[in-house]
């Protein structure tokens, strides 16, 4: 099973026994505080799912700014990608839309590298190299993860969706953020 429906069905299926749960309680009478307990969680439940949901989204933060506004515009557009592949993974939202998903990503992703080495490129930036190899390294890296889903491996878009995340916010606060200084100095804002 999909781990989004294996989630959307644990809690469908904890409803269920609270509900159970809340009814043979109150056979015991009305003062017995388990049903009441369940009650509570039951209602908090929204709040706990959106406030779990949110926490698997990215954000941007002006920290990562590499001081370079095609570029800063480049990232905060794979943020807002990642996080719709994010929906996607999270939520049963058909195999269309995962796919579209997933695709604008990896797409996006690469004509981004390309962007980006071009500009160390023009400038003669010295850790142009190891950079580019860096991003090589990276979409072979994403390849695998998408081999491994059209073999529908069940875990590989939520371990994809996982790895993307991480990498980048890595990438843009570290390796990136190493060629802004030189950018600067030769005008490139
Ligand atoms: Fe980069």
């Amino acid at each position: 099973m999909h781990n989004s429906s294996l989630q959307t069905f644990g809690l469908s299926l904890f409803i269920v026994l609270a509900f159970i749960v809340i009814g043979i309680g109150f056979m015991f009478g009305i003062d017995n505080p388990i049903p009441w307990i369940m009650i509570a969680v039951l209602a908090a439940l929204p709040y706990i799912h959106k406030r779990i949901s949110a926490r698997q989204y990215l954000a941007w933060d002006d920290k990562l700014s590499v001081g370079i506004e095609s570029i800063d515009e480049d990232h905060k557009k794979l943020i807002g990608l990642i996080n719709t592949l994010q929906t996607a993974v999270m939520y049963p939202s058909g195999e269309t839309y995962e796919r579209q998903a997933l695709k604008e990503v990896v797409d996006y992703t690469i004509y981004h590298f390309k962007r980006e080495e071009e500009l160390m490129l023009e400038f003669n930036y010295p850790d142009y190299e190891p950079h580019k190899k860096t991003h090589a390294v990276m979409i072979g890296k994403v390849g695998e993860f998408m081999e491994a889903y059209e073999q529908n491996s069940e875990g590989a878009i939520c371990d994809l969706t996982k790895y993307l995340k991480t990498w980048l916010i890595k990438h843009i606060a570290g390796t990136d953020q190493q060629y802004t200084s030189y950018l600067h100095e030769k005008g490139v804002k």
